[in-house]
């Protein structure tokens, strides 16, 4: 399978081209071809170092997308327009996969028109930092948004948004994490969850139609606020069932 990894030059998309790149073609996407290319060689010296396969290119965000089977949005929610942008019109048969979650810090203590918390002033300050937030866009969710920008035909699954990066990008570390997938094609989400079970022992985890993206995008700072708070690092979900 071909895989473009849009803004596959950032953090999570450094640890899916070195999962997929072992046993799928992965080519990495960038805005600069010179940064894309160079990110690619990075990661394939450190899967050969590894005595593992590499078939991983790079190449610009457009050119990367227009022969894919399988595109990733690996990129931040307030940049996904401007890269629809340029990959839409070579966009027509692929399966788009977003993994992008709308999510701010420490803006979001007290909600317009809640009633505000009486935290003691000498504690307020540590209360409210490193406090994440989910910000919900108007369509719903990053998903929703980004399915009515695609063109027509192109079908978006969401998912991989609870795979925390440095785990991902870390060969030695063990992935039994569940990664909730939603999507409205029940074709394009099997190729996703072949995808999740490609890495390690991840499982994937339908969780419904696109329209339910934003339970999935929610788990993010929800995810971050319990390692924060409780001094945990890269927190996963693991349903039991
Ligand atoms: N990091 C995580 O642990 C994690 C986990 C799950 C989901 N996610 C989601 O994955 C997405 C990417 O996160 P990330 O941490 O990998 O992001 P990131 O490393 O900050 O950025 C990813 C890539 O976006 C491109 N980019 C930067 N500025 C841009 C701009 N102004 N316009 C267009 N593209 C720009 C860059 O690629 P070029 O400069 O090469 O174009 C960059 O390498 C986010 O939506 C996030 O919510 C992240």
């Amino acid at each position: 399978m071909k895989i473009a990894i849009i803004g596959g030059t950032g953090s999570i998309g450094k640890g899916f081209a070195l999962r997929w790149g072992q046993k799928h073609e992965v080519v990495i996407g960038s805005r600069e071809q010179e940064k894309a290319r160079a990110k690619a060689a990075e990661y394939t010296y450190i899967l050969k170092d590894r005595g593992l396969n590499a078939n991983i290119k790079g190449e610009l965000n457009a050119i990367a997308a227009s022969d894919a089977d399988v595109v990733v949005l690996a990129i931040r929610y307030t940049k996904v327009a401007s890269i629809l942008e340029q990959i839409n019109p070579v966009l027509n048969k692929q399966v788009v996969i977003s993994v992008v979650v709308p999510m701010e810090k420490d803006v979001c203590m007290i909600y317009p028109g809640s009633i505000p918390l009486e935290v003691p002033a000498s504690d307020s300050e540590d209360y409210k930092s490193d406090y994440f937030c989910y910000v919900t866009p108007s369509a719903g969710s990053a998903a929703q948004e980004i399915a009515s920008l695609l063109p027509k035909g192109v079908e978006l699954v969401s998912a991989f948004q609870n795979v925390p990066a440095a785990k991902l990008s870390n060969l030695d570390i063990h992935l039994d994490y569940d990664i909730g997938v939603c999507g409205n094609s029940m074709y394009s989400k099997n190729i996703v969850f072949d995808l999740i079970r490609n890495i390690d022992s991840m499982r994937p985890i339908d969780i419904g139609p696109i329209d339910a993206s934003s339970m999935i995008e929610c788990l993010t700072p929800l995810l971050l606020n319990i390692a924060v708070r409780n001094k945990m690092r890269d927190v996963g979900i693991k349903f039991i069932g």
